[in-house]
């Protein structure tokens, strides 16, 4: 089976009814990224930063996957579909993906800020994580998120799925955020590169079949233009 491997940005989830950060009304327009979403805000004002998230989860929790979400569930039966994807939250594989890297960490997740920064799963019981939480050790528990300033850890394993892709598919991001954005120029020179975003991208490689859609449609028309090219 071919490598389909598939970058997804938070226009895959909005169909869901979550908000992306960058398009009109978007999370960046209602929160400042230095409030919530940095490591100087963690040490300044680690209550508002869990309530953000907080709030991400509860969100997700009231939310299902989309069509678009079940369409690259279902091209597992013709392809080895890999997804690297930039969002925290989980609609992939409740969807039914089986291959899902989270590049920018996961909101269903939340990790020690001791030493040895052990990973905890966040009980479905009780969704919110408050100050006073701690891991067994004793130190405070903090969201299981990349933000901006930190390392991206799975960056690499990224960059080598995305070398090794027969055809890379791209959906819903503005590719404004690095390193996840430069993962497009790491496909190979003959692999076919398609891009799903109803807005229009600027400086996308000359090689990029673009499809001016959402993530719903745009993915049904992407499932027959390669179950036709696959004849
Ligand atoms: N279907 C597909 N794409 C859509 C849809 C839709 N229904 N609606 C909006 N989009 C597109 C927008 O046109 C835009 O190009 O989704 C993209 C969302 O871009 P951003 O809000 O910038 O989100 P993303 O690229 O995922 O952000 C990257 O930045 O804030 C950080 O860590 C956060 O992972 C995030 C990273």
């Amino acid at each position: 089976m071919k490598k389909l491997v598939v970058l997804t940005g938070a226009g895959m989830s909005a169909e869901s009814g979550l908000s992306t950060f960058r398009d009109a009304g978007g999370l960046w327009e209602k929160y400042k990224i230095d409030d919530v979403a940095t490591p100087n805000a963690w040490h300044r004002n680690p209550g508002l930063v869990l309530d953000f998230y907080n709030q991400r989860r509860k969100q997700l929790f009231a939310v299902e996957p989309n069509p678009g979400h079940y369409l690259l569930a279902e091209l597992q039966n013709y392809f080895e579909v890999e997804i690297i994807t930039q969002n925290v939250d989980n609609l992939h594989e409740r969807a039914g993906s089986s291959y899902v890297l989270h590049l920018h960490g996961e909101l269903m997740k939340v990790r020690s800020t001791g030493i040895g920064a052990e990973v905890y799963e966040v009980s479905t019981d009780k969704i919110e994580v408050n100050i006073g939480d701690n891991c067994p050790n004793g130190f405070q528990l903090r969201p299981h998120i990349v933000w901006f300033g930190e390392a991206v850890p799975e960056i690499e394993k990224a960059e080598h799925l995305t070398t090794r892709a027969d055809i890379l598919v791209i959906i819903g991001t503005s590719l404004q955020v690095y390193p996840a954005a430069g993962l497009i120029h790491n496909a190979r020179p003959n692999t076919p590169i398609y891009l799903i975003d109803p807005h229009e991208i600027e400086n996308l490689p000359y090689n990029v079949t673009v499809i001016k859609n959402g993530a719903s449609e745009g993915l049904k028309e992407l499932k027959d233009l390669l179950l036709k090219n696959q004849k």
